[in-house]
């Protein structure tokens, strides 16, 4: 049984990936996010939420330990998060990191150019790919409401293909990831509809 650490548990993704995790696999999740009264526990078996910010490192150490997993489901000052992350994630002895990013931080989409909206992306990719940690940046494109489908992955160095990816394909990957050692280690990986 996976134990998964979810940060910024209330964002979109993150919400439909905690019930594809809960309806497909047996992992047992720690949903951490700011104002944490705005979530009601949906399985408290498997389910422990605690109330923090990712940049306070105290609190983020403490919900580290005895993790086997830390999906990070952020938006903002993502450089300054990634750096909390990695040093907690040090401190706690927890390897594994999946980090959503998006699609454009390494100008591998055709026919786009240079948007500084994605800089905090850039930056926090940068730093974690430094790191010794075992992770995986998820670089998705636009979300949809469509079906579950396959996923059609690109390697960083490779153009970007597709445009959009619906979030019940996203989030099964993820859940994939999450409980598949060894998967799409150490990768920054390009992710849209097949
Ligand atoms: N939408 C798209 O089509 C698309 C495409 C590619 C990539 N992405 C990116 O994928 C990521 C996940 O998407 P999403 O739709 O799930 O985003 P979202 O709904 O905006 O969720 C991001 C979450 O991060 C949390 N957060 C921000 N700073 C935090 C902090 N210091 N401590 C704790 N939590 C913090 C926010 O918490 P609060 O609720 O407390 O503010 C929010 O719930 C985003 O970075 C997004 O830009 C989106």
């Amino acid at each position: 049984m996976t134990k998964v650490l979810i940060l910024g548990a209330n964002g979109q993704l993150a919400r439909n990936t905690t019930r594809v995790f809960l309806k497909d696999t047996e992992a047992h999740l720690t949903l951490y996010l700011r104002r944490a009264s705005r979530l009601a526990n949906p399985d408290p078996k498997r389910v422990t939420v605690v109330e923090g910010d990712v940049l306070d490192a105290a609190i983020l150490q403490t919900a580290m330990r005895g993790q086997d997993v830390v999906y990070a489901n952020l938006a903002g000052d993502m450089a300054r998060q990634s750096s909390v992350i990695v040093d907690a994630m040090h401190a706690a002895g927890v390897k594994r990191l999946i980090f959503i990013s998006s699609m454009g931080i390494y100008r591998e989409v055709p026919g786009e150019t240079y948007r500084s909206v994605l800089d905090p992306y850039r930056e926090s990719a940068a730093l974690i790919e430094q790191s010794d940690l075992d992770y995986t940046i998820l670089r998705p494109g636009w979300f949809t409401r469509g079906p579950e489908g396959p996923c059609q992955i690109t390697q960083k160095g490779e153009p970007f293909r597709g445009h959009d990816i619906a979030l019940d394909s996203l989030s099964a990957l993820i859940a994939r990831i999450a409980t598949t050692p060894g998967l799409y280690v150490r990768a920054s990986i390009g992710v849209s509809d097949g």
